[in-house]
């Protein structure tokens, strides 16, 4: 779909935002917030799109609207669509106009790889308006396209989308002087005594790879935001084997890997003047007779030794490695990870918002602002010392399990195993296991399965110029 901007509108299917008291004069449309309608009129196909009070409509409420009211013109199977996003004023519409955009954008997504007979697409969306600040729309729409990319990365089949397939693609984004691609393969892994990262790879054809993409566009600055992904290509549980019911997903389980290289791509497109690191630790985590054992012990990249109590807590092992690798050689001034880490956050929190784990209250506070401001909403659970205390290992430093009551507090045990790694760092974990993947059917922006969750996020933080 491509995106134009334009004074006004030249197609003959139109979505109109419009608040109750701009509203047409048309029966039973009272534009409540949320509220869609259908009308044709001299010739044109008009979907009006309630707001309510003028500036009381949510952001997130605009972009689940701007979604339905674009799957309404993809069902009339229109190519053209015209979005006129302000009012008769010419006030942007409660400064929504990105929501729109983004509503637009994600809400038309549809994965049709696998599809014999591919699903109407609309050719061109115009956005409609005087006033309209092209640069912010061109930002939302280079975001918004990195979140499809995202997703079209997760949804893709395991057997496709290896350690080797992500560090390609990390690979390929390396086209501009900012940003420097670095893969470790398994012997250099081995070497480098990344011995978390390959015991999780070591049953698979498709051996563990350490992605790190170096993207700095303010040299005179030295502070670095590290960004870490999960990147488990295949979560099969390993000897402790996944069983039916739970495995069928879990090509998902690079989603946080995926979001980084999402993150990557808009970075290297919109160039904003600011360094971040992305850092993916990538493996598939198979069954099979070279795989790592239960009980057996591991010595990590920083030095502490783990004891495996699970081949299935394997994400925690991955994620330890990476990030013990990009202190020691980048020295972050803070780390955000991305992982679809636990089950128990699912429980928790449910599929709408992600678990967020910090150990530096500044840094949680803005990203908690950012989760609400995009709409990808994050909620901070606690990481206090009993939780530490209950993976520290009778026979090694640390095990991957807690000492807890099986099933108990398992995304904070999780999270307390990452923050033994992390030193002094500010650190932030965001648990994205319910909320990167759709296994429902589609609502508003969000698609059925995966989502892309994270990218949205982060650029609201990181884009937000007092951080
Ligand atoms: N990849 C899973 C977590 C997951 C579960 C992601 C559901 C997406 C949806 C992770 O590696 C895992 O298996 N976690 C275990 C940990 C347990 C063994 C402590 C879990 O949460 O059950
Ligand atoms: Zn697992
Ligand atoms: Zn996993």
């Amino acid at each position: 779909m491509d995106l134009s901007i334009s004074e006004n509108p030249h197609f003959d299917t139109q979505i109109i935002f419009t608040s109750k008291d701009e509203k047409p004069a048309i029966d039973d449309f009272g534009a409540d917030i949320g509220e869609i309608t259908l009308r044709y009129e001299n010739g044109l196909s008009k979907i009006f799109c309630g707001i309510g009070e003028k500036n009381s409509c949510a952001l997130q409420t605009i972009r689940e609207t701007a979604a339905k009211a674009i799957q309404k013109a993809i069902d009339l199977k229109r190519n053209q669509v015209s979005v006129i996003a302000f009012n008769n004023s010419s006030e942007p519409l409660c400064g929504s106009n990105n929501a729109v955009i983004e509503g637009i954008l994600l809400g038309s997504y549809k994965f049709s790889k696998y599809k014999t007979e591919k699903p109407h697409d609309i050719k061109t969306v115009e956005i409609a308006g005087e006033q309209l600040n092209k640069s912010d729309i061109k930002r939302t729409e280079t975001i918004c396209k990195a979140v499809s990319y995202s997703r079209d990365l997760v949804n893709s089949n395991a057997s496709e989308v290896t350690p080797q397939y992500l560090a390609k693609e990390a690979l390929e984004l390396e086209c501009c002087k900012e940003l420097k691609v670095t893969v470790l393969d398994e012997k250099e892994m081995s070497k480098k005594q990344l011995n978390l990262i390959n015991a999780v790879g070591s049953a698979s054809s498709t051996p563990a790879r350490l992605i790190i993409m170096e993207y700095i566009a303010n040299k005179n600055d030295k502070s670095r935001t590290a960004i870490v992904g999960k990147g488990i290509t295949f979560d099969s549980g390993g000897q402790n084997l996944k069983p039916t019911g739970h495995i069928e997903t879990m090509r998902s389980d690079m989603a946080g890997a995926a979001s980084v290289l999402g993150i990557m791509k808009a970075l290297v497109e919109l160039k904003p003047s600011i360094n971040v690191i992305g850092v993916i630790g990538a493996a598939h985590n198979a069954i099979g007779a070279a795989s790592f054992f239960p009980g057996d012990i591991y010595k990590s990249y920083n030095g502490k030794t783990v004891e495996i109590c699970s081949t299935d807590a394997e994400g925690r092992l991955v994620l330890a490695d990476a990030i013990s690798y990009c202190i020691k050689n980048f020295k972050p001034n803070k780390i955000i990870d991305f992982a679809t880490l636990t089950g128990g956050v699912v429980v928790a929190l449910g599929e709408m918002v992600a678990g967020l784990f910090s150990n530096n209250n500044e840094l949680a506070d803005k990203l908690f602002k950012a989760g609400e401001k995009s709409g990808e909403q994050i909620w901070r659970l606690p990481l206090y010392k009993q939780y530490s205390e209950s993976i520290k290992s009778d026979i090694a430093d640390l095990r991957n399990l807690s000492k807890f009551k099986k099933g108990t507090a398992s995304s904070i045990t999780a999270a307390a195993f990452i923050q033994e790694f992390i030193e002094d760092t500010p650190w932030a974990h965001i648990d994205i296991a319910g909320t990167a993947f759709n296994e429902g059917s589609q609502r508003g922006e969000i698609p059925q399965f995966a989502t892309g969750f994270g990218v949205r996020l982060f650029f609201e933080y990181i884009l937000d110029s007092s951080n």
